[in-house]
């Protein structure tokens, strides 16, 4: 129970702070504008506590279906909507929204193509309450909870399927839930 309430979610807004520095250096030394996916100031459970402590910033462009005035509100899953991105002209930094990919694949496909493969993510809540039931309480529509990403070192993206067996995410790499995904 506190590792979903309390530490994985205090894991992961430091990493997408710390993650969110090093995609914007990125962005600056290649000369290349930074897309954030996932509104800083809110989408979280607690919409005040983004605001007054956000775990990162707007990019050029940030990403977000239900977001604030400053986002493109934009569905992840649209790959139409992808298209108004260019190829290879951003770093993207993904903050807790791949999860809400109907195929991940695809929408991976797309951030590769616009980010020319510079890609952040802090990743999802990975506590074994969270990934079983908890979920359930941020978002119905919530698919996946993805592991942190840097495209400076990794090359698989993986994640795992929300609401299975208990038993399955007990062994770690079982792979009826587990997905592994080349970049
Ligand atoms: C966990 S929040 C991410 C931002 C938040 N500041 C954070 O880091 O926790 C998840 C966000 O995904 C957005 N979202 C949900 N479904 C989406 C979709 N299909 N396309 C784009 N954004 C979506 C929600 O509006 C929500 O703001």
């Amino acid at each position: 129970m506190i590792k979903s309430v309390l530490i994985s979610p205090i894991k992961r807004y430091l990493l997408t702070k710390k993650m969110f520095r090093v995609a914007k250096k990125v962005a600056q030394s290649k000369g290349k504008k930074l897309m954030v996916i996932g509104d800083p100031c809110s989408g979280n459970y607690f919409r005040f506590m983004s605001s007054m402590f956000p775990n990162c910033e707007h990019g050029d462009v940030t990403v977000d279906l239900y977001g604030c005035d400053d986002c493109n509100r934009m569905d992840i899953n649209d790959v139409s909507s992808w298209k108004l991105f260019d190829d290879d002209t951003f770093v993207v930094m993904e903050t807790g929204v791949l999860g809400f990919s109907k195929d991940v694949g695809a929408v991976l496909g797309q951030i590769k193509r616009v980010s020319g493969g510079d890609f952040f993510s802090a990743g999802g809540n990975r506590g074994l309450l969270w990934v079983r039931y908890l979920y359930k309480t941020y978002s119905n529509e919530l698919i996946y909870s993805m592991d942190p990403f840097d495209s400076r070192k990794d090359v698989y993206y993986c994640g795992v399927k929300l609401g299975q067996n208990v038993s399955f995410y007990i062994k770690r790499n079982d792979s009826r839930v587990r997905f592994r995904i080349k970049f």
